[in-house]
C-alpha cells in the first residue's frame, strides 16, 4: 500500500476508557433515530468484506459466524459487507441479485438478531461494480486480447515497417508484440497500454458499450429489487454503496464525462444516484432504513473533492435518505500495477491509504483523519434545514476520540471497522466500564493485506490464538482462526 513519504510512525493515543456510569451518560451510547428505526447507540460497524461466502455468492456458516461475532459486542448498527446486486459471478463475495439468495441472508439476519439480543440494527451494503480483468501475460494480450485496428498498421508503418500495411492479422499481432516495452506507446493508445499493464477495466464513460450506456436505465431497478430482497430477508435497512471504486461512485466522480445527461456537471453526475435513491425508496417506502455511503473526496487527480461532495450531501439528504456515511478515496485510478495474473486492487494507492490509513502516516496521522469531510458535509446538510444523520469513519478507535466527534457535532454516529475487527466486544467492554480489557487495533493493515490477496480476512492480534480449541474454525490455509476468541467476562 502507498504510504505518505514522511512515513512518521504514530503511537496509539493513550486511551482513557469510561466507567460504566460515564458510559451510560456518554453521547456514544445514546439512541438516535435513523428513518423508521432507532439505533440504540451511535456505534457503527461499517461494511467489511471478509471473503467468506461461496463462489456463487451464498451465505456460508463462516459468514454467519463473522457477523454473529460482531453482534456479540452489541453495536448500534452493523452493516453487512458490499453485496452484489447483479447476476454476475464475483468469487466469494455475497450476492443479492436473485431471490435464491434470500434464504441464506434470512439465516444471517436471524443469527445476528439473536446474537445481539435485538440490540443492533442490521443493514446490508448494496453494490454494483463494473467488469475488471486480471493483468494479462504480454504474449496473450497481443495474440488474443488486443482488438486490432487500422491505426495499429499505420503506427507500425510509421515506425518503418512497410510490410505491416498488408500483412495478415496474425503477422500484425506478432509485429506488435515485437515492439519493445518502452516503445509501445508508439503503437498502442493509452487505454490499450493500460489494458496490457494493469488489466482491462470498464468505466462508466465507456458509453460505446451498450451495457455501460444503459446503466442509467438498469441500475435504479437493480438496486430497488435488491432492497426488496433485503427486506424479505429481514434486514432493517440498506446502505447504497456510492463510495470507493465502484459504479455509483464513478458516476459522482468529476472523472465522469458522460455526455448523455449523466456526466459532466455535478447536477448531471448526481442524477443517477438520485434516481436510484428514489427507486429504492419507492419500493421499500418507510418500512426500511435507506442510506448511502459516498466519498467526501476521491483523492485522485481530476476526481471529486469536498465542495462537490458537500453539495451532493445536501441533494442526497434532500432526497430523503435516512443517513449519509462518509468515506474517502479507495479508487482504481491510482492503484498500484498488479502482478501478471492479478487484478488491480483499489486500496493500494494514495486514495486507498486515505480510505484505510495506517500508523505510518504524515504529520496529521491516521486517527480520526477523515472527520473533517463528514463535519463539513454535516454542516451544509444542517444549514439546508435537514436533520439527516451523518456517519464518519477512519481511524476512530477509542472512547475519547469518538465522544469528541459527537460532542463537537462533527458527525452523528461513529463507525469503526478495524478496531471492531481487532476486538468485536469493544463496545460492550466500554459500556461495562471494562475498557482496560480492549484489544486495540494497531493500524498496520495486516487485515487489509489479506483482503487484497482475496484471502479470508482475520486480525493479527487474535488469529493464532487457541487454534486447537474445539469450537474453532480455521481459515483455508489451516493456520488462522476465522473469528476472534470469545470474551471470557
Ligand atoms: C478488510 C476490509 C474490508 C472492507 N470492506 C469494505 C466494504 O465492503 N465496503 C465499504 O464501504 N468499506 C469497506 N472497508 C472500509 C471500512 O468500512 C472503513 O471505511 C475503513 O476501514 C476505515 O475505517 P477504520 O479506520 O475504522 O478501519 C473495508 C475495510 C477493511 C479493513
Ligand atoms: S490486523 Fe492490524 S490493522 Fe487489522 S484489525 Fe488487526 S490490528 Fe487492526
Amino acid at each position: 500500500m502507498w504510504q505518505p513519504p514522511e512515513r512518521i510512525k504514530h503511537e496509539l493515543p493513550p486511551a482513557a476508557w469510561p466507567s460504566a456510569e460515564q458510559a451510560s451518560r456518554a453521547r456514544l451510547f445514546q439512541p438516535i433515530q435513523l428513518g423508521p428505526r432507532t439505533a440504540k447507540q451511535r456505534t457503527w460497524v461499517p461494511a467489511m468484506v471478509p471473503w467468506r461466502s461461496t463462489d456463487e455468492g451464498f451465505v456460508t456458516p463462516d459468514v454467519i459466524d463473522w457477523y454473529q461475532r460482531f453482534a456479540a459486542g452489541k453495536p448500534g448498527v452493523i452493516v453487512v459487507e458490499a453485496t452484489g446486486i447483479r447476476e454476475v459471478p464475483s468469487g466469494p463475495l455475497l450476492r443479492i441479485g436473485h431471490d435464491r439468495f434470500i434464504e441464506g441472508l434470512t439465516k444471517l439476519t436471524r443469527a445476528v438478531r439473536e446474537a445481539s439480543e435485538g440490540e443492533s440494527l442490521l443493514f446490508i451494503q448494496l453494490i454494483d461494480f463494473l467488469q475488471i480483468r486480471r493483468r494479462p501475460p504480454r504474449d496473450k494480450f497481443f495474440s488474443r486480447f488486443l482488438a486490432l485496428r487500422p491505426r495499429h498498421r499505420d503506427a507500425l508503418v510509421a515506425r518503418g515497417d512497410a510490410e505491416a500495411a498488408s500483412c495478415s492479422d496474425d503477422e500484425l499481432r506478432a509485429k506488435l508484440a515485437a515492439v519493445p516495452d518502452k516503445q509501445l506507446a508508439s503503437v498502442l493508445d493509452a487505454r490499450e497500454l493500460e489494458d496490457l499493464e494493469r488489466g482491462y477495466r470498464e468505466r462508466v464513460t465507456d458509453v460505446h458499450l451498450p451495457q455501460i450506456a444503459e446503466l442509467p436505465i438498469m441500475l435504479p431497478t437493480l438496486f430497488a429489487d435488491a432492497a426488496t430482497r433485503a427486506m424479505a430477508a429481514g434486514f432493517d435497512g440498506v446502505e447504497l454503496h456510492f463510495a470507493h471504486a465502484y459504479t455509483m461512485a464513478s458516476f459522482l466522480s468529476a472523472l465522469n464525462t458522460r455526455t448523455d445527461g449523466y456526466g459532466g456537471s455535478r447536477e448531471n453526475r448526481i442524477k443517477l444516484p438520485l434516481e436510484v435513491v428514489r427507486a429504492v425508496k419507492q419500493r421499500v417506502g418507510d418500512r426500511a432504513v435507506v442510506g448511502c455511503r459516498y466519498l467526501g473526496d476521491d483523492v485522485i487527480e481530476g476526481g471529486m473533492h469536498l465542495p462537490d461532495a458537500t453539495w451532493f450531501g445536501v441533494q442526497l439528504a434532500g432526497a430523503g435518505l435516512d443517513f449519509l456515511s462518509i468515506s474517502k478515496g479507495g479508487k482504481f485510478e491510482d492503484a498500484k500495477q498488479p502482478k501478471v495474473g492479478w487484478s488491480a486492487y483499489p486500496y493500494t494507492g494514495q486514495s486507498g491509504y486515505e480510505c484505510m490509513p495506517t500508523i505510518y502516516s504524515d504529520e496529521r496521522g491516521p486517527f480520526a483523519r477523515n472527520v473533517p469531510l463528514a463535519s463539513t458535509i454535516r454542516r451544509a446538510v444542517r444549514e439546508a434545514g435537514l436533520a439527516t444523520p451523518v456517519v464518519t469513519a477512519g481511524g476512530i478507535a477509542d472512547f475519547a476520540m469518538a465522544e469528541q466527534v459527537l460532542e463537537h457535532g462533527e458527525a452523528d454516529l461513529v463507525a469503526s471497522a478495524r478496531q471492531t475487527l481487532a476486538d468485536p466486544d469493544w463496545f460492550l467492554k466500554m459500556r461495562l466500564g471494562r475498557g482496560s480489557e480492549i484489544r486495540r487495533c494497531e493500524f498496520t493493515n495486516y487485515c487489509e493485506a489479506l483482503d487484497q490477496q482475496h484471502k479470508q480476512v482475520t486480525c493479527k492480534l487474535w488469529d493464532r490464538e487457541e487454534l486447537d480449541a474445539p469450537d474453532v474454525t480455521l481459515a483455508e490455509d489451516g493456520k488462522r482462526r476465522l473469528v476472534a476468541p470469545r470474551w471470557r467476562r
